[in-house]
């Protein structure tokens, strides 16, 4: 039994999930305060912001999971927290807070890569097996990572600017459409013709499994600039064509990882499993699915909610840890930037 934390963006998460012996999870509690109204007037997540809120609420997210989950703190395992990547002062009240739950309560901690939490995910929710191809497609990351067991991971390509979520988001923000901009974007595009504009597809000519948005996010702009002032047709056009764009790019992509996954792992079923927000768009969801029925691979998508950041998947990612014996010393650093690698996985820093 596992409680886990997540606060390294802009949502205060906690959770209690149980693994049992034959490795099924199941969720006891899973409770996620969004801080969407605090960021709202910025267009974007403001860091300072984002800690003063985590440190504001996280108390109070961690009773109501421990109450919805109808135990006391005094029945838990461990406690897990993510320690990175993200918004540092953020990860700081999390890890901080798991660190003092931990000492309190003579429990082990577990570190965990807020990373390996979306891309263990679908373990919890699907049951699916060792090893598979995630893709990560979120507000902050934008990766494919083949998932060969816990702490086993190679990183095989991502983007080189923007992510996703955040071309999704500067997209909305250049048309007026509000944040977060990925839903909004996606909803006024269905008035859209994806036809009308034609934009770039960097990168696309290269054989490496990587993404470029902001070349792309660039051209939205100066088509956006040309039209001025806009109109409402304008707008949605503008949408549909940037959105379809960029659901081609993730479908070529994914058709090719598919394709190295199945070289590599020929005879083993070939599995796609998707996180991150940009998950819930349908328009990139069809364009994932094509290549995965061409090819005979299965798709893979987690609730939404569990797509998104919450407590749930730190919780799992942690009970898959504990289950290996994998705890960590309370001396355990926080990190603004840890890579789903092989190398880094194995190195936690320790220290201040
Ligand atoms: O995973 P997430 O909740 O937070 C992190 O970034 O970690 O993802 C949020 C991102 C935002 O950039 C948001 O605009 C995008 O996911 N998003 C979408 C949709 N819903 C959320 N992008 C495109 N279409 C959507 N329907
Ligand atoms: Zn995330």
């Amino acid at each position: 039994m596992i409680l886990g934390i997540e606060t390294s963006c802009d949502e205060t998460a906690a959770s209690v999930v149980v693994r049992d012996q034959s490795g099924h999870g199941t969720i006891r509690s899973n409770v996620v305060r969004s801080q969407l109204d605090e960021h709202a007037a910025f267009g974007g997540v403001v860091p300072e912001l984002a800690a003063r809120a985590h440190v504001e609420w996280l108390d109070h997210i961690i009773a109501q999971a421990m109450d919805e989950a109808g135990i006391a703190l005094s029945d838990i395992d461990a406690v897990a927290a993510t320690a990175g990547p993200g918004l540092i002062g953020g990860v700081l009240v999390g890890l901080t807070t798991a660190k003092a739950l931990a000492a309190s309560l003579d429990k082990p901690l577990i570190a965990i890569n807020h990373l390996e939490g979306h891309a263990l995910t679908a373990r919890l929710t699907n049951g699916v097996k060792f090893p598979y191809l995630m893709l990560l497609v979120s507000g902050g990351h934008s990766q494919f990572v083949l998932v060969r067991g816990v702490g086993d991971y190679e990183r095989w390509g991502g983007t080189i600017d923007d992510a996703l979520g955040e071309a999704f988001d500067k997209v909305a923000k250049l048309l007026s459409l509000g944040h977060p901009g990925g839903p909004a974007v996606e909803r006024i595009a269905q008035q859209g013709d994806p036809k009308r504009f034609k934009f770039p597809k960097p990168l696309l000519r290269e054989e490496r499994l990587d993404f470029s948005f902001s070349g792309l996010k660039t051209a939205v702009r100066l088509q956006a600039e040309a039209l001025a002032p806009l109109s409402d047709q304008d707008v949605a056009d503008i949408a549909a064509s940037f959105q379809d764009t960029v659901a081609f790019i993730v479908g070529f992509r994914a058709r090719q990882a598919l394709e190295k996954f199945a070289t590599q792992f020929s005879g083993e079923p070939i599995r796609l499993v998707v996180a991150g927000g940009v998950a819930a768009n349908r328009r990139i969801a069809e364009a994932l699915q094509a290549p995965c029925t061409e090819l005979g691979a299965d798709l893979i998508v987690p609730p939404i909610a569990l797509c998104t950041d919450n407590g749930a998947m730190i919780a799992w990612a942690g009970a898959e840890r504990f289950a290996l014996e994998d705890t960590d010393s309370l001396a355990i650093a926080a990190r603004p930037r840890w890579p789903l690698q092989d190398e880094d996985m194995k190195v936690k820093s320790h220290g201040a």
